[in-house]
């Protein structure tokens, strides 16, 4: 064995466990920063700054109550992140973008609902490196739901 060989040909693999289904439920994002709770949790926390918020409250067609938005947005990111696919069993495809054409999502609503969401996630006080991944995707998920830049 040379320095540029450290392990020896036959050593044993870095894991001894069976390999697991990549839906095995440990392996989720889901599961990892607590299931349902949390997610229902960041989604509640959300809801709190978006019935405050002058635009974003009158775009919900059911505002006041904001409880099936709830529903429908913690379904649909629990379903994302590996947990149950309780959201496309109700909704069908989650084609978030088509969903979102009646709404106009321009830059300011953008910025609105992301501030809202990163007021949220902060208050599940995740480990950064997970807080850092969710965040990623749902800033680049907002930007992406962007649709028109008319004031
Ligand atoms: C960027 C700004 C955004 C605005 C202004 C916005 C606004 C809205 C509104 C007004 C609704 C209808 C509420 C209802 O379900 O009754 C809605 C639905 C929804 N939004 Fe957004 N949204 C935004 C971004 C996002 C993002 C980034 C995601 C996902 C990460 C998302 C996921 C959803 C889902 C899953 C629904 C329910 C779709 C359905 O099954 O009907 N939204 N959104």
């Amino acid at each position: 064995m040379t320095e540029l060989e450290p392990e020896p040909r036959n050593s044993l693999p870095l894991s001894t466990r069976p390999a697991a289904p990549m839906s095995a439920p440990r392996d989720t994002m889901w599961e990892q920063i607590g299931g349902r709770e949390t997610f229902e949790k960041l989604v509640r926390e959300f809801y709190v700054g978006v019935a405050t918020d002058e635009v974003l409250l009158p775009m919900y067609p059911e505002q006041p109550d904001l409880e099936g938005a709830i529903q429908r947005l913690t379904g649909f990111l629990e379903q994302y992140w590996g947990g149950p696919t309780t959201y496309s069993e109700e909704r069908g495809h989650p084609r978030l973008r088509l969903r979102h054409q009646p709404f106009k999502v321009n830059p300011d609503a953008r910025d609105r609902w992301l501030h809202h969401m990163r007021a949220a996630l902060t208050t599940l006080e995740l480990p950064p490196l997970h807080d850092a991944e969710m965040w990623d995707y749902l800033d680049r998920a907002a930007h992406a739901m962007v649709n028109t830049f008319e004031d």
